[in-house]
């Protein structure tokens, strides 16, 4: 068999058929090195067919059943999982140093081996003693768990092997260490190939794998993004340090809908589940003041009321600011543009805030509208009326468009006690009871019914 090795940057992962001295990639010197195989046998003759036969799609055995799938009784994972872990799939779960990975997935590992799975959680940041301690704290000494402390990428495929459990959990992917890869635990290659063989363990036996990985702002370690085309399924742990709120959202899932987002609370006896996201974020909302709206969003398959706050104040410097936290910059300045454009609203020789309450990133377009509410009250510095959702997307035309899933929206502000709605005209939406709907066709519209005295 002809000898066909690839060569890969160890500091940005490009992978080249040749040797050289320089990545063409990243430009960085000396850093490319040679990919040698872990395992290097005789072909697995497992395989049915012929290795490398094409196969009738039609001939392939239909399976009518869903891929079998273990719940784990914490509902807020089972459903960003796509209503449970299937079996042979590879997770990644990724995030802050910090903001609590560990925990959750030691929960997780407990709450499936309570459910009969076997589950092994191996450690390489923690000792064990350290891990039980942490069980201890969370009430879950007594789970059936199985620990390992290793960072050893050929002792945990072994130990694997040899165990065979149904869930394995590796915390986390930047300290695994493959003996036939030259460069440092953390290094885009290491954590390329323990990514790999992990995941191809995962498809060869059926165990489930759940790959921790951190990630950082300013993508200084190899973050877990080489590792995201591997796996099954993408799950982003996120939140603001200090917010008690934190958010698994889904954001590739084969066997399931991504977008899927489960809300935890950090307590000190772990994290609690919170069924009720919308309560909680707008638990922390006053009385009515200038520059607050609530939006009434679509989390996944879940509607979620999030208050959206706005500040708008002259600025001292000559070039304005925009500041906005969970929400995209880019679809600011597209609001400002439109509501100057369209509406003859200038925001020059203004700074702009907009803040989106209890530390959940919205990347909803029908929040544009939500959010021009809030930068007019801000900058008119009238309160809109306390018992009022708002949503609909906005066109550079100034037009408002309908937004997807109008009835569920409605009904979560109705069931959350708000009485009125306004949202953009058309679309198909029905009435909900109790609730009072103002429908407008374009941005103008609004601006002029709204802040017709500002
Ligand atoms: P951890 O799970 O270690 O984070 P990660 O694995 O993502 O790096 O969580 C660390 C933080 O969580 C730490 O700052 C303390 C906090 N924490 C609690 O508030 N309550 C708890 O019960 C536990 C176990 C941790
Ligand atoms: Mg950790």
């Amino acid at each position: 068999m002809a000898k066909s090795s690839t060569f890969t940057c160890t500091a940005c992962g490009a992978s080249f058929p040749k040797w050289s001295g320089r990545c063409e990639a990243c430009g960085e010197w000396n850093s490319i090195v040679e990919d040698v195989p872990l395992s290097a046998g005789p072909p697995s003759k497992s395989l049915g067919a012929r290795k490398g036969a094409a196969i009738r799609l039609t001939d392939l055995a239909t399976r009518e059943t869903p891929p079998p799938r273990a719940c784990s009784g914490m509902s807020e994972l089972d459903r960003v999982l796509g209503g449970g872990l299937v079996a042979g799939s590879a997770t990644l779960v990724g995030g802050d140093p910090g903001i609590g990975k560990s925990t959750l997935l030691l929960q997780a590992a407990a709450h499936f081996a309570q459910g009969g799975l076997s589950v092994l959680y191996i450690s390489g940041e923690e000792a064990a003693a350290q891990v039980r301690m942490r069980a201890d704290r969370l009430g879950l000494a007594q789970a059936p768990v199985r620990l390992g402390a290793e960072t050893g990428l050929r002792d945990i495929l072994t130990t694997l092997d040899a165990e065979r459990p149904g869930l394995a959990i590796i915390d986390s992917i930047q300290t695994m260490w493959a003996d036939n890869v030259e460069s440092a635990p953390g290094s885009v290659a290491q954590v390329r190939a323990a990514a790999h063989e992990l995941t191809a363990f995962a498809k060869r036996r059926g165990t489930a794998v759940i790959l921790v990985g951190h990630v950082t702002k300013d993508g200084q370690i190899a973050g877990p993004r080489v590792v995201e085309h591997m796996v099954d399924t993408v799950l982003y742990f996120e939140g603001e340090r200090g917010h008690q709120f934190r958010i698994l959202r889904s954001v590739k899932n084969r066997f399931g809908p991504a977008d899927e987002i489960g809300v935890f609370e950090m307590t000190g006896r772990g994290l609690a589940e919170v069924t009720n996201p919308s309560a909680l974020f707008l638990s922390e909302r006053g009385k009515p003041s200038p520059g607050s709206v609530v939006f009434a969003g679509i989390e996944g398959t879940r509607p979620v009321l999030v208050e959206l706050q706005a500040l708008v104040a002259p600025t001292p410097h000559s070039q304005p600011r925009r500041t906005v936290v969970g929400w995209d910059g880019g679809r600011l300045a597209m609001i400002l543009a439109v509501l100057e454009a369209r509406c003859g609203i200038p925001f020059a020789g203004l700074d702009v805030y907009l803040n989106v309450a209890g530390g959940l990133k919205i990347g909803e377009p029908a929040a544009d509208l939500a959010v021009a509410a809030a930068l007019l009250s801000a900058r008119e510095d009238v309160a809109l009326p306390a018992d009022m959702v708002v949503f609909g997307e906005i066109s550079l035309s100034g037009a408002l468009r309908p937004a997807t899933q109008t009835e569920n929206r409605l009904k979560e502000a109705q069931k959350l006690g708000f009485t009125q709605a306004t949202l953009p005209a058309g679309g198909k939406a029905g009435e909900v009871d109790g609730l009072r709907l103002t429908r407008y066709g374009d941005l103008v519209e609004f601006v002029g019914a709204v802040f017709a005295a500002g």
